[in-house]
């Protein structure tokens, strides 16, 4: 009988501490990662380098089944590298434009469905930890722990806006949180896998709670 590998999904909003809080919960546990949005985030981009439109069904979907994106650890031991066509493009994946474009093709069911197999090679021994949006519901329904982020938009655009800052952007406050809040009800409202707790995920409110606070927990949820 094959041997079950255990999956922890973490889902919820963006500015919930999902990326942080998976990532350092899956290097404690010595399992793997799928940062999920990335994968729609650089097929929003290959789209954009190619000059598609992104109403386009049809080409962005043959977009998304022929990009191929791959994650590499860096060379300085920094960030994971995310190279979309054999092109390094971690940088230009974080803008909000690249998140705009991701969040326009991930309400595109055919595109979602390009996704699947890639986010199922994920589960590899001795663990996955999936952080996303639809990971607990969609991808892996069976997964043994799933948790569910959330926090005020407020919070969430603060966060967003001291990231954004420290990398020397110009942004304002309240355009972040008018774009969170845009964002969340489009994510919210879409017709596939929108954003929405599983019914056996945890659900822990990060508003204000620092870090290492909301990864306890998480580790909580895993051991129980
Ligand atoms: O988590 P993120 O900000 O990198 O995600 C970018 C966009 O991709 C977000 O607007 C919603 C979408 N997304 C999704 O639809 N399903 C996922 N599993 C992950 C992200």
């Amino acid at each position: 009988r094959p041997v079950v590998v255990p999956v922890l999904t973490i889902d919820g909003p963006s500015g919930s501490g999902k990326g942080t809080v998976s990532r350092l919960v899956a290097e404690r546990l010595g399992w793997r990662l799928l940062d999920s949005g990335a994968l729609y985030r650089a097929v929003g981009y290959a789209a954009g380098a190619a000059g598609l439109d992104l109403s386009d069904v049809d080409a962005v979907t043959r977009c998304a089944q022929s990009t191929k994106i791959r994650f590499h650890p860096s060379a300085d031991g920094g960030d994971t590298r995310v190279l979309v066509n054999g092109h390094d493009a971690t940088d230009e994946l974080r803008t909000e434009t690249a998140g705009a474009a991701a969040s326009a093709i991930a309400s595109i069911p055919s595109v979602r469905q390009a996704l699947v197999d890639l986010q199922l090679g994920f589960r590899k021994a001795p663990g996955l930890v999936a952080d996303g949006r639809d990971m607990g519901t969609v991808i892996f329904p069976d997964a043994a722990h799933k948790v569910f982020l959330t926090a005020s938009a407020a919070e969430r655009a603060k966060r967003r806006y001291k990231q954004l800052k420290e990398k020397g952007l110009s942004v304002t406050l309240s355009g972040l949180q008018r774009e969170i809040e845009a964002r969340d009800a489009r994510d919210a409202s879409r017709a596939v896998a929108p954003l929405k707790p599983a019914d056996d995920a945890v659900l822990v409110d990060t508003t204000g709670m620092p870090i290492d606070e909301v990864v306890a927990k998480v580790f909580a949820v895993v051991r129980s």
